[in-house]
């Protein structure tokens, strides 16, 4: 099994979910994707990341972004716990759970660190664009819940970048000022940047970001 990189095309897969069977691929059809794993149902962090995630369907909607999640437990165990995270967390689950009893995806995406713990999943997150191809990989450990502001953030800059030539600086917030991308000439940027933009050094050119009015 070779590593996911950035930039490799997300490997396709068809795994049983708790909406069927998904082909990946064909599942994500134009849309971004993120597929992220847990350790396990009927736990407590992932009981409040998958609350949360449901709770930011429309955050992902308004990016073009499908969710999936993933752990090694069946589909009657996924469906039974998720009326506790509905319960417990004040929402509806809106978004598939993949069955990976058998391990395939999570051996395809490498979401099992043995010295972590030897079957169980640990948190991966892939966020492919609509390209296919792998824009981000995060791995936390069991015991500590993700940041999905950070998720949505990270997606934000990624989709800045691959529409509007535009990379993030460091602590970037939506509405900060953006850095021009170095591929992009200075002579070139009024015409590409209408807003302006303020040379703080040749390769540092920073611009109003692009998409809001
Ligand atoms: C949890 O989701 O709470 C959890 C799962 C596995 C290990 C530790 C915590």
């Amino acid at each position: 099994m070779a590593a996911i990189r950035l930039g490799d095309v997300a490997p396709n897969f068809t795994a049983e979910s708790t909406e069927g069977t998904i082909n990946f691929h064909d599942w994500l059809g134009d849309s971004w994707g993120i597929l992220f794993s847990h350790p396990a149902d009927y736990t407590p962090v992932c009981t409040t990341e998958l609350g949360t995630v449901a709770k930011y369907k429309a955050e992902f909607d308004k990016r073009n972004v499908k969710v999936v999640a993933l752990s090694v437990d069946g589909i009657d165990s996924h469906h039974g716990w998720i009326n506790d995270i509905n319960e417990t967390q004040g929402t509806t689950v809106n978004f598939p759970i993949i069955a990976d009893e058998d391990r395939k995806v999570s051996e395809l995406y490498d979401m099992i660190h043995p010295n972590a713990d030897s079957k169980l999943t640990v948190r991966s997150v892939f966020v492919i664009g609509a390209d296919k191809k792998v824009k981000l990989t995060i791995t936390y450990p069991a015991s500590t819940g993700r940041n999905f502001d950070e998720l949505l953030r990270v997606i934000d800059s990624l989709q800045l970048t691959a529409y509007h030539k535009v990379a993030t600086p460091a602590n970037w917030e939506n509405g900060d000022d953006c850095v021009v991308v170095p591929a992009v000439a200075t002579e070139d940027i009024p015409g590409i940047f209408p807003k302006g933009f303020k040379e703080v050094k040749p390769y540092l050119r920073m611009t109003p970001q692009p998409n809001l009015d």
